[in-house]
């Protein structure tokens, strides 16, 4: 963590809670905000069909909604699509871009995230784009060349960094996997990450931009990654399905 960022944990429920999951979720999550640290920003990504009654629960509750992904184009024919002024209408404060599970399962690549991103832009709705390498890739000590080349997406923006953007460090082998990047793997990687947005927009925006680390985030590890100099809080998945667990994260990164 760095004072100068705002430490930040997103809850990425992936395929799982049906709205009235959520909202069971939220009975119990929400009246223990009270204890969460000042200043750290904690937001939820529901699926889809949740979104709307999530948003609902979360108004005036200081807890952020966010979106898992969106589409390339901002309306039109794409049967089962959701555009970015469709989450905007929605109250959608942030969305997940490139998740390593929609680059496997939909092929999505850098220049379709570029696409994305630059249609939350346009939306106001700021993007935590996701990157990491594959357990091949980094036995090959092919981490930096991969996570290079994932920061391409951001060839769509040469004026500068997307207002609000996110970067989110998650290695595919960690994900789901009960195995989690050691601290200093993960701030290694965050490090590689902050020195080419440096490259790409110099040192201030590189100091500004928080990068989350995520990949089997538990209340157990949570701190000591946390307590990384270039981690920036977490973007969670099994862990943030559990009240009491989401929330023991949230409060690591105090
Ligand atoms: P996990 O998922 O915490 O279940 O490993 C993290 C993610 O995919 O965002």
């Amino acid at each position: 963590m760095n004072a100068k960022r705002a430490p930040l944990a997103i809850a990425n429920w992936k395929m799982n809670k049906s709205p009235r999951e959520a909202a069971a979720f939220l009975d119990e999550f929400l009246p223990r905000r009270s204890g969460f640290p000042e200043g750290v920003q904690v937001a939820i990504a529901p699926a889809f069909p949740a979104l709307e009654r999530v948003g609902r629960l979360l108004l005036h509750s200081g807890v952020l909604l966010g979106a898992q992904d969106v589409h390339t184009e901002a309306k039109g024919a794409h049967t089962g699509e959701v555009s970015a002024p469709m989450l905007k209408d929605l109250e959608v404060q942030l969305a997940l871009v490139g998740h390593s599970e929609r680059r496997r399962d939909r092929k999505e690549g850098e220049s379709e995230c570029g696409k994305k991103i630059t249609r939350l832009l346009e939306a106001g709705i700021p993007a935590v784009y996701c990157v990491g390498e594959t357990l091949e890739e980094r036995e090959k000590g092919e981490t930096d060349a991969v996570l290079t080349r994932q920061m391409t997406c951001f060839d769509a923006f040469p004026d500068g960094p997307p207002p609000g953007i996110v970067l989110a460090y998650e290695p595919v082998w960690a994900i789901g996997t009960g195995r989690a990047a050691t601290p200093q793997m993960a701030q290694d990687a965050h490090r590689v990450l902050r020195g080419l947005l440096e490259k790409r927009y110099g040192a201030a925006h590189a100091e500004a931009i928080r990068i989350l680390y995520g990949g089997s985030v538990t209340p157990a590890n949570a701190r000591e990654l946390f307590s990384q100099p270039d981690i920036d809080g977490g973007l969670v998945g099994g862990a943030s399905l559990v009240p009491k667990d989401f929330e023991a994260i949230v409060l690591a990164a105090g």
